[in-house]
């Protein structure tokens, strides 16, 4: 059973799915065992503690240094012997020394089709702002692995989403996440808790799910 972190900054909606997907079975390699927070008004934190999962909150600014807050980071994964962090939401960037440290094991979600509407400054909200001003028809969620180039890491999986006539980003947001990130997000962590993902040459192949059945 994988130790999985999740690491949030908001209303925790996609740490919700997470959770929900746990409870109904659907991630059986792997259990949420610690939720750590870049803020401590975070909705997601109250989320995590109603069913029970320790949280942590972990400022940026808390800390002199990317070195001292790397340390801090990576010394909480270490203690809860974490196996897969996941970014639901989460606002900090991540150090390349925790990418390599936990490299292949960090998942994160982003509110587009990559590589259109990523890399710096896309995030939340302003990912979908800018997809309505390009006028695209389609847009969609991403699950990708996260290396040291932002939002450029492996892809694992994708789903598109159509823009409707009259979609504000706040309408497009909502359809974005309910059609796609809270169905991707849960598929992806079990996905990685069943090792069905191996990265090579930079892309994610998933591994068949091996036969269940006993040879007779
Ligand atoms: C989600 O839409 C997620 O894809 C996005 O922030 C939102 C968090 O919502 N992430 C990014 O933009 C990362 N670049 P949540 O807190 O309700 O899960």
């Amino acid at each position: 059973m994988l130790n999985i972190a999740v690491l949030v900054s908001g209303g925790g909606t996609n740490l919700q799915a997470l959770l929900d997907a746990q409870a109904r079975g659907e991630i059986p390699g792997g259990r949420i065992t610690l939720v750590v927070a870049s803020r401590p008004d975070a909705f997601a934190l109250t989320r995590a503690e109603k069913v029970g999962v320790p949280t942590a909150v972990l400022r940026r600014k808390s800390f002199e240094s990317q070195a001292q807050y790397d340390e801090a980071l990576l010394s909480i994964l270490r203690e809860n012997e974490i196996g897969l962090v996941v970014l639901a939401g989460f606002m900090t960037i991540i150090s390349p020394t925790v990418i390599h440290a936990y490299e292949n094991r960090i998942l994160n979600i982003h509110p587009s089709l990559i590589p259109s509407f990523c890399g710096e400054g896309f995030y939340g909200l302003h990912v979908h702002e800018a997809a309505l001003a390009r006028g695209v028809k389609v847009t969609g969620a991403t699950v990708h692995f996260v290396n040291e180039i932002c939002d450029g890491g492996p892809i694992v999986l994708q789903k598109a989403v159509e823009i409707q006539p009259g979609d504000t980003p706040e309408v497009l947001q909502r359809r974005v996440m309910e059609q796609a990130e809270w169905k991707l997000l849960p598929k992806a962590v079990a996905l990685f808790c069943a090792g069905r993902l191996q990265v090579k040459d930079g892309r994610v192949e998933i591994l068949p799910a091996p036969d269940q059945k006993e040879e007779p």
